[in-house]
């Protein structure tokens, strides 16, 4: 196969190995984990983020399982609430080994190098580890009308068209990717995705090995489906020329102009960037005359001026040097687990776009802030900074005075005068304030 990745800094070809690459121009070496190589900008910031990620979910599902192990042991439990409590327990247990296997080249062991910090405080937008695992069951499980419906998407939009060298962005575990490859079989495919999860399943699957991972379906109805032990494995034997590669979509691994075609599946509404931003980065990596077959709700998420509407992506779209050639509009079953209670029907907006010229570039937004790349760079004081400080001074002034004895009341009279405040209303305010904070 020829080289198929490019450097996403100078763009000089690193490939066509699925292991470590080195970029000989730059000098920028880019790792494999798992089997998966690793293309993205900072690579070793992206992995130790990841790292900490996987040391978060064995945290908490550690805690989780220490938990149920107790709610199990309770007193006044049916025989079939404690039967399917322990089976959601030993579950938790045996995907906490597998996880924590599949991500074992994200942890940097160095004995020489002691952990100095612990880790932060989990914010809403931080993704879990296992943000998309469902993905993993629907496409390598039970999904195959699923599949094969996003498939017949993609030959639609394509109506015959020649699909040459192409891309997947956010491809998740891999299986259009593979699809695409298998049946209609473009020259080569890429599937590239930044969440490691799916990805690192879907390439060992690709590999010709099989996993064992529990669903734990949304509404269960019956104790065989709260947590179902499912194997994961390729239907068919893998095509050639299908490779798949942690990357930033909108700074791909791939040359400008280097690309026939692009395909963005439920994409461009969860990439996190202006659409506008999304159209460039695809014009870039197309060839003149190249195909953007995208498909999926659109449920952006952001300021209602970047909600776009069908019409909005229509004008956004040709306003990037693209020309529509067909469009689709239908309602397609998403996540419809046999053994989950609820499922979604999206409304799918589809559309096939020609390049027809080069757009103004647009500069994607970098994966981290340049001061987190650069270790030298000052830090700036952002508009969140005071908040978060005076927030902090207070929850350590509050928690380190409880010590399993002291009541709320004395917690007020004792932080009233090192504060400076009436104990009163701080006695009130209190109240609410712990009442939000994680006890057990
Ligand atoms: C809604 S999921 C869709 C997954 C899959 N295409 C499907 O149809 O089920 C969106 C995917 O985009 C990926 N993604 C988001 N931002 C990305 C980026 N900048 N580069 C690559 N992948 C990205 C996510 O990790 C996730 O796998």
């Amino acid at each position: 196969m020829p080289e198929l990745y490019a450097c996403p800094r100078c763009y000089a070809a690193v490939g066509p190995a699925d292991d470590a690459l080195h970029c000989g121009r730059c000098g920028t070496d880019y790792p494999s984990l798992g089997g998966v190589p690793c293309l993205v900008e900072d690579s070793p910031l992206w992995r130790s983020i990841w790292g900490s990620r996987l040391h978060d979910y064995l945290e908490v599902s550690g805690t989780r399982f220490e938990g149920l192990r107790r709610e199990a042991g309770g007193p006044n439990l049916l025989p079939r609430t404690r039967q399917r409590i322990e089976r959601v327990a030993s579950a938790l247990e045996l995907d906490r080994t597998t996880v924590a296997e599949l991500f074992a080249d994200f942890v940097q062991n160095d004995p020489g190098v002691p952990t100095l910090l612990p880790s932060p405080a989990v914010h809403s937008g931080d993704p879990s580890l296992l943000q998309y695992s469902e993905h993993l069951f629907r496409d390598w499980v039970w999904g195959d009308d699923e599949s094969e419906r996003s498939l017949s998407l993609v030959t639609r939009l394509a109506n015959g068209r020649r699909l040459g060298k192409l891309a997947v962005y956010g491809a998740g575990t891999g299986r259009l990717a593979f699809d695409i490859q298998r049946t209609l079989e473009p020259e080569c495919t890429l599937g590239l995705d930044l969440n490691p999860l799916p990805l690192l399943v879907g390439a060992r699957l690709l590999r010709g090995e099989e996993l064992e991972l529990h669903e734990f379906p949304l509404a269960p109805h019956s104790e065989d489906s709260v947590a179902l032990r499912r194997r994961l494995r390729v239907p068919l034997a893998p095509p050639h020329g299908l490779r798949l590669a942690f990357a930033d979509a909108l700074r791909p691994p791939v040359a400008p102009g280097s690309l026939d075609t692009v395909v963005t599946p439920w994409f461009i509404d969860a990439v996190g960037a202006d659409l506008r931003t999304t159209a460039a980065a695809v014009n870039r990596v197309l060839r003149p005359g190249g195909l953007w077959l995208n498909f999926g709700p659109l449920r952006f998420q952001g300021p209602l001026a970047t909600l776009y509407l069908a019409d909005e992506v229509e004008d956004i779209v040709e306003s990037c040097s693209f020309t529509q050639r067909a469009e689709l509009e239908e309602d397609v079953p998403y996540f419809r687990s046999p053994s989950s209670g609820t499922a979604r029907i999206d409304r799918v907006f589809g559309f096939a776009a020609e390049k027809i010229g080069e757009t103004a570039l647009v500069e994607p937004p970098h994966l981290f802030a340049p001061w987190l790349s650069n270790p030298s760079l000052p830090i700036p004081f952002g508009p969140a900074m005071p908040a978060l400080r005076k927030q902090s001074v207070f929850t350590v002034g509050i928690l380190s005075m409880i010590d399993g004895r002291r009541s709320i009341r004395e917690l007020a009279s004792a932080l009233g005068s090192q504060w400076g405040v009436p104990p009163a209303p701080l006695e009130e305010q209190l109240r609410p304030y712990l009442a939000r904070l994680p006890f057990d």
